[in-house]
């Protein structure tokens, strides 16, 4: 078996494929990293692992994107050194994207890079953050600015742990799946009907297939990845502003805002206003529009201090570097508080 896997693994054949990777590699030391709400996942995921080291280590973080901060990550660096944790040490993140974005970047740096392994438990992290290879940390306020692009050695993706995710941590996942699905343009409408009760694991395997495939092509984001960010430019200036406010939201209901938006500068009002039946949009105050568009100045994907975003021609045909403007963000921001 390699040793280095872009895609994820499903269902029992995954864990089989697991075992056979703990085998392979057979870590010095197992560490297990998740969260207070992913530790009960354990009971699930470590009886069905033959393979597992029954001396691993549970690392537990607190839950939510505090977690993704230097402190932390400089605690469990600190954890990793105390147990002589050695360059053959293997890393599984059993959580959302918070514990595979922070257990990945941990992994990526800990002695220029220790084998790692993504085992996502909620649909975000399923559809999105744990398969692509981008980990990291946020800063001075900012989301995902330090961090490194590293495949981890495998993902496995078992549905079955989504039976205790909140409703709302399941709408945050959904809003990834729908942004795939305006940007592979094959499945929209069917895809603003999923609902947790009736999720296929076909379509968790479709969503995460058209980014795997993205992500194939251009794995360091020079060119086409890129459109992997539709919604996110708007998206993550309201997460970590809606942070700051003391009004904290998901990732997802943040990715929801920033595709209205990018919905309404692309011209494509009927799908925006299908996208509001299901996620009305959220009024932006006044004077959140200053500080918002700061950060959308801040946003990674910006050259020469213009603002850069993912629009779509058509359905299905995304474009991306388009520079948009403060007036033309700012009148389509009141375009929608109007028609709220
Ligand atoms: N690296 C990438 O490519 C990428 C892509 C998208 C998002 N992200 C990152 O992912 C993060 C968001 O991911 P998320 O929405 O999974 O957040 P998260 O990890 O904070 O999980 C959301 C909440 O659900 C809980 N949870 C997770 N699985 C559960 C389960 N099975 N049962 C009960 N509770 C469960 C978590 O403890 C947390 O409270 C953000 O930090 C974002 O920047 C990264």
């Amino acid at each position: 078996m390699k040793t280095s896997h872009s895609y994820p693994f499903f269902g029992p054949d995954g864990y089989d494929g697991l075992d056979a990777l703990l085998q392979e590699l057979a870590p010095s030391k197992t560490f297990l990293l998740v969260d207070s709400n992913t530790t009960h996942c354990l009971s699930v995921f470590v009886p069905k692992l033959g393979q597992l080291d029954a001396a691993f280590e549970v690392l537990e973080v607190p839950p939510g994107e505090e977690s993704k901060s230097l402190e932390v990550a400089a605690n469990l660096w600190s954890v990793l050194l105390e147990y002589g944790a050695d360059r053959n040490s293997l890393i599984i993140n059993v959580g959302g994207g918070v514990v595979c974005d922070l257990g990945a970047f941990i992994a990526a740096t800990f002695k220029r890079g220790i084998p790692f392994v993504n085992v996502p438990t909620s649909l975000l992290a399923m559809v999105d953050a744990s398969v692509g290879g981008k980990n990291g940390i946020n800063f001075a306020g900012l989301k995902n600015q330090l961090g490194t692009f590293t495949q981890p050695n495998y993902v496995l993706i078992d549905p079955d742990f989504l039976t205790s995710l909140p409703q709302q941590e399941w709408e945050s996942g959904h809003a990834e799946m729908l942004k795939h699905a305006l940007l592979s343009g094959t499945n929209w409408a069917e895809a603003l009907q999923l609902e947790p009760a009736t999720l296929a694991l076909y379509e968790i395997q479709q969503s995460v297939a058209f980014k795997a495939a993205i992500v194939r092509e251009d794995f360091k984001e020079t060119g086409k990845r890129k459109v992997l960010n539709l919604g996110h430019t708007t998206g993550h200036a309201w997460e970590s502003y809606a942070a700051v406010s003391g009004n904290p939201c998901t990732h997802g209901a943040a990715v929801i805002q920033g595709l209205h938006v990018a919905l309404l500068l692309s011209g494509l009002q009927d799908e925006q206003y299908a996208l509001a039946k299901r996620y009305p949009w959220i009024k932006v105050e006044d004077d959140a529009l200053t500080p918002l568009w700061e950060r959308q100045l801040q946003d990674k994907k910006n050259t020469r201090g213009e603002v850069r975003y993912v629009l779509l021609e058509e359905l299905g045909k995304p474009i991306w570097d388009v520079q948009i403007t403060r007036e033309q963000w700012t009148q389509a921001v009141s375009a929608l508080n109007s028609a709220s």
